[in-house]
């Protein structure tokens, strides 16, 4: 992909700080840290969170690009303190250690593992960067990782809000317990500060209620829940993507930003495997001019069963976008009752290790989810519309808007 928008993180789980850059963002664009604060103390929030989400209080410092609250079109760096790091400076330092120093020696080998955790990328990321300790690879494997990814996604977001376009998510499913099929593909406003207000980021508080006690039973049980999320998109125009080449169609575009998040296994858009099932009257959109005004076309589809998308292009339909996200792998469990896992140093049979972790981490999986959206197509918008300044991408994009509204 020729990206327009580029972002890049680093950052180890428990290293010092969580590093950001996001390059293609227009000169001028009204942008303060309390912009991308907000999303990423959305990350933090839900039920079923563990205590790592205590002690962080994630904030951004941005370190260039962007001057008196507008963005330069240079590159933005942000950084994000790990508080934690306090508590594991001497296991996670940049620097050599005194190996001879005895109480040194007993931190690293308290925080020493070579016994893999099935569902992580311990074992084959072991294997693969030829590491002893897998700590080397889980540090970065970790979803902590999605703090950044959300800070970036914080600028796309304000991007992407400029131009009428908004994104919402909510989750529908935790474990077996589902939302009504009524509550998905719609999100109002009104609903949407409801969804923020749910520790659950869930539309129906009876549904929300069955979920906690869902992921009670989990916890007790040493089990992880995983879940379905919707992310509905307003306000896109016509013709983001395109038909003329596999890797510019806009569904296959945002399947690869979504899938790239940790937990995530299927995604669907409109009907999704439903689609599969039902015979075709069923599953297309009939298309009608509009009796109602909208910004964006003078025509509209009866129903949006496609979910936004026909022919690898936005139609002006909200794009309906469904995830799956799988329970996390790590299992607060006895010796006796953990996953069977094998220890690399030794080689032999055993049990995965347990570290400090969540139970349902679906409702942040919603946030980072929305963050990733929001980047694909921040980029869609500015590889069509283009623009060094946001004076001459709004201009670009208002001409685009009023042609579409003359066909
Ligand atoms: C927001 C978020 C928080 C997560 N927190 C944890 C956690 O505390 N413990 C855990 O075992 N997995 C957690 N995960 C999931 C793992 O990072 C993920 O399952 C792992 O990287 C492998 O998933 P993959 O096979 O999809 O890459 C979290 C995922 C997300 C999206």
């Amino acid at each position: 992909m020729n990206n327009k928008l580029r972002f890049l993180t680093a950052g180890e789980s428990h290293g010092p700080a969580l590093s950001i850059i996001v390059e293609g963002v227009p000169a001028g664009l009204n942008l303060l840290e309390e912009n991308v604060n907000y999303h990423l103390a959305r990350r933090q929030k839900g039920y079923g969170r563990g205590a790592r989400m205590k002690i962080e209080t994630d904030q951004i410092e941005f370190t260039a690009g962007v001057r008196h609250g507008q963005t330069l079109g240079s590159p933005i760096s942000m950084q994000i303190k790990n508080k934690d790091y306090a508590n594991w400076n001497t296991t996670m330092n940049p620097s050599p250690i005194d190996l001879n120093d005895e109480e040194i020696k007993k931190k690293l080998a308290d925080k020493y593992i070579s016994r893999v955790r099935p569902g992580h990328a311990d074992f084959a990321g072991a294997i693969k960067y030829n590491q002893d300790d897998v700590r080397n690879i889980l540090e970065r494997s970790s979803a902590r990782e999605t703090t950044s990814r959300v800070a970036a996604g914080g600028i796309a977001h304000q991007f992407l809000k400029t131009l009428g376009i908004q994104i919402y998510s909510q989750v529908l499913q935790i474990g077996s317990v589902k939302m009504a099929d009524e509550y998905a593909g719609n999100i109002s406003e009104e609903e949407f500060s409801q969804i923020e207000a749910s520790e659950l980021r869930c539309k129906s508080p009876e549904t929300a209620n069955l979920m906690k006690e869902e992921i009670d039973k989990a916890r007790k049980q040493g089990e992880s829940l995983g879940g379905i999320i919707e992310i509905i998109v307003y306000g896109l125009p016509i013709g983001l993507g395109s038909h003329v080449h596999w890797d510019r169609r806009l569904d296959g575009i945002i399947a690869q930003y979504l899938m790239s998040v940790h937990t995530v296994k299927a995604i669907g858009f409109g009907l999704g495997f439903e689609a599969g099932c039902q015979v075709g009257s069923l599953v297309h959109d009939e298309i009608q001019r509009n009796t109602k005004k909208s910004l964006v076309s003078t025509y509209h589809h009866l129903t949006n069963r496609a979910g936004g998308i026909e022919g690898g292009m936005s139609n002006g339909e909200p794009i309906i976008c469904r995830v799956a996200l799988k329970p996390i792998p790590t299992l607060a469990r006895t010796e006796e009752n953990s996953l069977k896992s094998i220890d690399l140093k030794t080689k032999s049979n055993g049990v995965a290790f347990y570290e400090r972790s969540d139970v349902c981490v679906v409702p942040a999986g919603g946030v980072v989810c929305e963050a990733m959206m929001a980047l694909a197509l921040a980029d869609q918008i500015l590889n069509k519309f283009g623009g060094d300044s946001m004076t001459e991408l709004k201009t670009n994009y208002q001409n685009y808007l009023t042609y579409c509204l003359d066909r």
